[in-house]
């Protein structure tokens, strides 16, 4: 998601949606002999060495010549230059989803490593995926004009049942305890229907999205509501990492980003994969409008509402979670004068790239 501005609320919809679904897909109690015997336990797990360090340096490089690309006096080298002037527009101090950056050839590079898309395979058990458009995270540490606070949440909507979409991400730095980097709290997607079984409010937290921007599947728990995990003998871990590890967590899990406070920068690419046939005609539709306009969207691959009567929602799509990421990059109440609408390199269109976007059928 991304903390920009928007002119106008788009108009309430006459039909209200009806967020409970049956379980997307029921995994019956087995062991597994792998990662996987984890995640299903705790909701979340570390698979290590996915990418090899040479390539997560080499995900590192382009993502700090892609913040050069901008040519607002950035430099690695130089703390004095690890500001806002000299960045592009992110969210949380490091969260990029705009200036096309979820459709750079890196970040498709990232998406089709084949042990990446592997992992998914694996855990949904199919070899017929499609991704997220998520964004990346490039977290400078120490800085002082960032004012950041926890803001524990999920990204699945109280109503949905089950396992239906998954999170990851691909870890390109050193990530140790002062690194900052995802806070989990392990256990907590077990016991997601038990605390949505009482009338729950969603925090008013400082950096939530204005209420005009309406993300379905977003939730930010207040401090009582982290007490009320623990108490049940949820624990919230700091994820530590190395380079070319992957962390997968279900997206009912809470689960935050902390900036780094060491000296090392944090590099990350977000990515989500679910199985194709979750997704209606119309999200593959969706899908390929972003895909071809270079337009970013939540964690989430497919897009599972029922809307009586509806087909789809187009531009403002308010009620789908496969949610365009369309807003600007906002500088000082303006639009960013380095805003783009598309990535300064695109990606080599292969064939898995098309599948993985919903474009192309299997
Ligand atoms: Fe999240």
């Amino acid at each position: 998601m991304s903390a920009t501005e928007v002119k106008s609320a788009p108009a309430e919809p006459e039909v209200k949606p009806d967020f409970s679904c049956p379980d997307l897909v029921v995994f019956e109690p087995r062991t597994y002999g792998d990662w996987r015997d984890e995640f299903h336990k705790n909701g979340c797990v570390v698979i290590k060495n996915v990418i090899s360090p040479e390539r997560a340096q080499y995900y590192r490089e382009k993502q700090i010549q892609w913040l050069k690309n901008f040519e607002l006096g950035f430099d690695e080298n130089d703390e004095s230059t690890w500001t806002a002037d000299h960045l592009p527009v992110s969210f949380k101090g490091g969260m990029y989803f705009a200036y096309g950056s979820p459709h750079e050839r890196m970040s498709w590079e990232a998406r089709t490593e084949p042990a990446v898309i592997e992992i998914f395979e694996r855990l949904w058990e199919t070899k017929e995926l499609i991704c997220s458009f998520d964004g990346m995270n490039i977290s400078m540490p120490r800085r002082k004009d960032v004012r950041w606070s926890p803001w524990p949440h999920c990204d699945q909507n109280p109503e949905r049942k089950g396992m239906q979409a998954v999170q990851g991400l691909l870890n390109y730095a050193p990530n140790g305890p002062k690194d900052g980097g995802l806070m989990l709290m392990k256990g907590s997607a077990k016991l997601f229907d038990e605390f949505f079984a009482y009338k729950r409010e969603s925090f008013d937290h400082e950096d939530a999205p204005p209420p005009e921007i309406k993300f379905m599947d977003l939730f930010l728990f207040s401090e009582k509501d982290v007490k009320w995990f623990q108490e049940r003998g949820c624990e919230l871990v700091k994820v530590n990492m190395e380079p070319g590890d992957f962390v997968l967590w279900d997206s009912r899990t809470m689960h935050y980003a902390c900036l780094p406070e060491g000296d090392q920068i944090r590099h990350v690419q977000y990515i989500c994969m679910t199985p194709r046939r979750f997704a209606t005609p119309e999200t593959l539709e969706l899908k390929r409008e972003c895909f071809e306009n270079y337009t970013g969207t939540t964690h989430w691959p497919h897009w599972y509402v029922s809307v009586p009567g509806l087909v789809r929602y187009d531009t403002n799509d308010v009620l789908s979670n496969v949610r365009p990421a369309k807003e600007k990059p906002m500088r000082d109440g303006k639009v960013c004068p380095k805003d783009r609408s598309e990535p300064f390199e695109k990606p080599v269109v292969t064939d898995t790239v098309l599948r993985l976007a919903g474009v192309k059928a299997y």
